[in-house]
């Protein structure tokens, strides 16, 4: 299997690194537009096998697509991240064009590749990617909630002092401030995890998850790297050992929860096909009130690409 990473920054090299030291593909491909730096970065990975014991083979390339070529799955990471005071919305320009960009060209030599997009704003960039990859939307989609579940999951896992291994959780919407996390479908090695906290202290869990990303950039001066590297690469498994796993996954619906034309966070079934299923919760009158308001946001922010596309 041979994985294509865009973007050796941040993000882009700790996903390469992940996939790399799990063996997740036997050959991966780092590319990035600034000279030598994929090159360096792959460098490093490959020079760390012979003490942490992989074989995947990590190249780099400056912005060559032809060693990208023939690529199971791509994940953009290319772009810039959100810097302190920045909205994640104020990146879409420059990060449109870079996207559209990318995908042009991972299209062109890799025309059956399965597109994973990280790129912030998560949910416009990944519908940026599908308006310029042309092909069916099972094969381009988002990662935002595995990331978004994860950090909500290691909270409560704090919270509870139990092993964040036994959280099961899942996140829908956007990925933004308008995230849905959903207690009535989170537990604690099947135990409803209402039965173990405070409705006061998951609200404040809630609510620091959907502040989650902006939390690290107060702290860092730039976005989150090992969990969303980490986040992407779940991803990536998933798809090339056709594990059938179910995360919340950035899906272009069409009709599913009453909503069609829209990228959004929803659950579905990763398999070697991409998105093999999209899963349709029920959820009651509040969760779909907040999916709702949390489509709106998305929704606004792709009417700016489309409109930046109508007006080019
Ligand atoms: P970074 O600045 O460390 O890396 C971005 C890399 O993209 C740089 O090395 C840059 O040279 C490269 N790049 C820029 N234009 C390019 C092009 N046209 N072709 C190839 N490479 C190009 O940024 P970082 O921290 O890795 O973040 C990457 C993106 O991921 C940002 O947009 C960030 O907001 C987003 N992000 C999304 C998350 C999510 O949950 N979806 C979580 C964390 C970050
Ligand atoms: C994050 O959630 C900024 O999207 C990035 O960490």
């Amino acid at each position: 299997m041979k994985v294509t990473v865009v973007g050796a920054g941040n993000v882009g090299a700790t996903c390469a690194d992940v996939l790399a030291q799990r063996e997740i593909a036997n050959e991966i491909v780092l590319l990035d537009i600034k000279e030598g730096f994929a090159e360096g970065k792959a460098l490093d990975i490959w020079q760390k096998s012979p003490i942490n014991l992989y074989d995947s083979r990590t190249t780099g390339s400056t912005n060559d697509y032809s060693k990208t070529a023939n690529s199971d799955v791509v994940v953009i990471t290319s772009g810039l991240p959100r810097k302190p005071g920045m909205s994640r919305d104020d990146l879409i320009a420059t990060n449109a064009g870079i996207v559209k960009t990318v995908t042009e060209n991972i299209i062109q030599h890799s025309p059956d590749a399965i597109i994973i997009i990280v790129s912030n704003p998560l949910d416009v960039m990944t519908y940026c990617a599908y308006l310029n990859a042309k092909v069916d939307s099972s094969k381009v989609f988002g990662m935002a909630g595995v990331l978004d579940t994860a950090r909500y999951r290691a909270f409560l896992a704090a919270e509870l002092g139990v092993s964040p291994k036994d959280i099961q959780a899942v996140l829908m919407g956007g990925h933004g401030d308008t995230m849905v996390p959903l207690p009535r479908y989170t537990t604690v090695s099947g135990i409803p995890v209402t039965e173990l906290i405070s409705e006061e202290k998951l609200n404040e869990i809630i609510e620091r998850t959907k502040f989650g990303g902006g939390e690290i950039v107060k702290l860092l001066g730039t976005s989150a790297w090992y969990a969303p590297g980490a986040a992407a690469a779940q991803m990536v498994e998933a798809i090339v050992r056709d594990q059938k796993r179910i995360f919340p996954v950035c899906a272009w619906l069409n009709g599913e929860y009453g909503m069609k034309d829209i990228y959004l966070g929803v659950p579905v079934v990763l398999g070697k096909n991409g998105i093999e299923k999209i899963i349709e919760l029920q959820l009651n009158d509040a969760e779909k009130a907040l999916l709702e308001e949390s489509a709106v946001a998305v929704k606004s922010v792709m009417d700016v690409l489309d409109n930046m596309n109508a007006n080019a």
